[in-house]
């Protein structure tokens, strides 16, 4: 059976501050999606949140791109946005920068990632989402679940694995993509997606079978709208097991933190701290920046799950060091490389300040 999966999401709306997501905005998402179900437009569905984004978690069978899932979701938001205006939540539909839906939500603010597939006789899907970060942030976990030897060792000795995986990424910012092979290409793979603020693994696929293995979504906001108007906080969807990594080797990269852009005003590097559904509260300095990742067995399209993978307690030694870590960054303040360099920043007053400085800046000897 051939089978659609998107993830659609969006922050329509912030409980308290930037930290949480409010029930009855998720209970109204709920109530969309169930009418969609009955309606046949949905196979299934699931409505979760991952810190102040509310996620879209859809299966059905009208394709990639589709105008009419892409409507689902933007109707579910706008309807959302209602009950955020209502109890005042903060931001209510700041992720919604388009006035009118207009055949498709990329460009329009809300991050998606979407995949077709024929359903294999078990598929196992993790569905990875992040809070507080930007979409260059599954960079490094993508290579190390699909060309790392050190974290796959399916790729060393699963014969359905061996060959390896091929990697297409975008330049976010001259909106190119190209696609590279691992493992020979790794040295030149690297060299563009080590620098995530601008290429990003969009998707990943299985040299021998060509089938889909991993999507991300990858849009920038601040480049969609020309200014800062939140954090990307993306999506990933990875498939698991058979001539795709184990469970364990997809969560695998999670319990090494990494630092990635996006903590505090969208201006500070930060830990990316595996927790729960529960624990995705970014709280301190909002954040540090948070990943929970759900696991589902599909059959015939229906979502068997979630399992909340990250909630483990395999990942409570990673959870201690993101907090370490958080420390240290904190203990720059102002300075790079906590705050990020001038030009990545999402706040500044560096025009003003210079303005306002007027000719105090006199050349050098
Ligand atoms: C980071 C984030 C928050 C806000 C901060 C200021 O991605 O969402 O750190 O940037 O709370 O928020 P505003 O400008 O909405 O008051
Ligand atoms: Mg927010
Ligand atoms: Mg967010």
């Amino acid at each position: 059976m051939r089978i659609t999966l998107s993830v659609i999401k969006a922050d329509i709306g912030g409980y308290v501050g930037h930290s949480e997501s409010h029930p009855d905005v998720l209970a109204k998402a709920d109530e969309c999606l169930a009418q969609a179900k009955k309606d046949k437009l949905l196979v299934d569905y699931h409505v979760t949140k991952c810190g102040d984004d509310l996620q879209l978690i859809m299966t059905h069978q009208q394709g990639e791109d589709s105008e009419k899932i892409h409507k689902l979701a933007w109707d579910t938001f706008l309807e959302g946005t209602e009950v955020a205006k209502k109890l005042k939540l903060h931001g209510a539909g700041q992720d919604l920068l388009a006035d009118a839906f207009s055949g498709n939500v990329r460009g329009m603010g809300p991050g998606v990632a979407e995949m077709e597939f024929e359903e294999r006789e078990a598929e196992t899907i993790i569905i990875f989402m992040a809070d507080k970060t930007s979409s260059g942030a599954w960079n490094m976990p993508l290579y190390k679940m699909f060309a790392d030897p050190f974290n796959t060792i399916g790729l060393v000795i699963a014969s359905n694995m061996h060959a390896g995986f091929a990697f297409e990424v975008h330049d976010v910012k001259e909106h190119k993509k190209v696609t590279f092979n691992a493992p020979e290409e790794i040295y030149d793979l690297l060299i563009f997606i080590g620098a995530p603020s601008r290429f990003m693994v969009k998707a990943v696929y299985h040299r021998e079978s060509r089938e889909i293995a991993a999507v991300s979504s990858t849009q920038r906001l601040a480049l969609i709208a020309g200014r800062y108007v939140g954090k990307d906080d993306p999506v990933c969807i990875v498939r698991s097991q058979g001539s795709f990594p184990a469970v364990g080797e997809v969560v695998e990269p999670f319990a090494s933190p990494i630092l990635v852009e996006g903590w505090m005003r969208g201006s500070h590097m930060g830990p990316l701290m595996p927790v729960s559904i529960k624990d995705s509260t970014p709280t301190r300095f909002d954040g540090p920046p948070r990943v929970i990742g759900l696991g589902f067995q599909l059959t015939e399209g229906n979502l068997v799950g979630p399992r909340d993978l990250l909630a483990d307690k395999s990942f409570n030694l990673a959870r201690h060091q993101a907090n370490e870590m958080a420390d240290l960054m904190r203990r720059h303040g102002p300075f790079e490389p906590h705050r990020l360099p001038l030009e990545e920043m999402e706040y500044t007053t560096m025009p003003e300040v210079m303005q306002k400085l007027g000719g105090r800046f006199t050349d050098l000897d």
